[in-house]
């Protein structure tokens, strides 16, 4: 594919190979090494976060802030990738979806009033492609129902609500640094908690539960990030300004093109997009199938992303009705946005998405 939907950003062989050359001489490999210790403090710094501790991926990420939340009755979305519900199955912890705005694509504080809010004791948003969440209602409803939100944020790196960093929502908030990420450590991710008791209690989670004599104090797992992907972060992490402004600068010009030819999401007017992903809504899904088929035999590769809505898989038991999350996600489809990709190329792409439906 001329193309594809993502490209995985490599930093210079120089620069990660001086990172590895210092694990070589240091042999050390793991158990939160130099290298992880450097980039989780970069990382809680650039993302002006307090407590951030980086773990093995990001659906490890999940694990972890569900164990130290202590939950058992979940709300969460469906139009989500499988990750976020499969982490909640596969702990045994009982959800039910809630349906989605229309808009915005992400959970509808309205929808979860609707919940049993007695039954649940947590919500599980997702800002889905990076775009926040109604924070301040869903902080209200949670509140007053005495639940705790943990954020699924595995697209959120470098967003912004307001004038700060979108990750300060919530009891904590999940990130994925997986390689098709905007910002990886090839598999990686990061739990980011707003209290350091909760940070403290992670830490022993990710390392067997045990406390800093070694000795097993809770049950834990093994969810350490090693020196080698902590090495790729530090690497990248010298490029993320960059990596970050031009992703922000074609997920603009994408925008521009696109207004009068297909829909959009729409973005919190206090969030600032980071370029994650590239969403655009069509008309049905015949439109979207024929037009997936058309930019790929133009070597243009799309995704349908999140499909199908997950209160339709049956291995969750949750087949539900959400008719939102149901038709959004027969709708939606991914352009390519990865940080190697020029306006020129989004120049092609848009002039072939639009020639496409026009065909239709
Ligand atoms: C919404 C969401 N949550 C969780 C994950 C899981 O992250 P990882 O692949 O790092 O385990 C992903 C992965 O893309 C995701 O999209």
């Amino acid at each position: 594919m001329k193309y594809p939907i993502v490209k995985p950003l490599l930093p210079q062989l120089d620069k990660y190979q001086t990172y590895i050359e210092q694990i070589f001489e240091r042999n050390y490999l793991t158990n939160q090494g130099p290298c992880v210790e450097a980039l989780q403090k970069k990382l809680a710094e650039y993302l002006e976060v307090d407590y951030l501790l980086l773990v093995s991926n990001g659906t490890q990420a999940l694990h972890v802030a569900y164990a130290v939340m202590g939950i058992k009755n979940v709300i969460t979305t469906p139009f989500t990738f499988a990750a976020t519900p499969g982490s909640l199955a596969f702990q045994n912890i009982d959800f039910r979806f809630s349906d989605i705005d229309e808009s915005t694509f992400n959970l509808c504080p309205q929808q979860i009033k609707q919940q049993d809010l007695v039954w649940a004791d947590a919500i599980l948003p997702v800002h889905v492609f990076g775009n926040p969440c109604d924070v301040e209602s869903i902080q209200r409803l949670a509140q007053l129902h005495n639940l705790k939100v943990i954020y699924d944020a595995a697209h959120c790196f470098g967003s912004k609500y307001d004038i700060g960093s979108l990750l300060k929502y919530g009891d904590c908030a999940t990130l994925s640094l997986h390689a098709t990420k905007l910002f990886h450590c090839v598999e990686g991710g990061a739990v980011i908690f707003k209290c350091k008791a909760d940070f403290e209690r992670a830490k022993q989670l990710i390392n067997f539960g045990q406390n800093t004599q070694n000795i097993p104090v809770s049950a834990g797992t093994n969810a350490k990030l090693s020196e080698v992907h902590g090495a790729m972060g530090l690497a990248l992490f010298e490029h993320v300004n960059e990596i970050l402004a031009h992703r922000q600068q074609l997920f603009e010009y994408y925008c521009g093109k696109l207004v009068g030819v297909v829909k959009l999401q729409q973005w919190h007017p206090l969030g600032k997009p980071n370029g994650a992903y590239m969403p655009v809504l069509l008309g049905s899904e015949a439109l979207l199938e024929s037009v997936q088929k058309c930019l790929s035999n133009q070597g243009i590769q799309t995704r349908r992303y999140f499909y199908p809505s997950l209160n339709s898989v049956t291995s969750y038991r949750h087949n539900s009705k959400m008719p939102i999350s149901d038709d959004i996600s027969s709708r939606v489809l991914c352009l390519p946005m990865y940080y190697d990709l020029t306006k020129v190329d989004v120049d092609i792409i848009c002039d072939a998405l639009q020639i496409a439906i026009k065909n239709y």
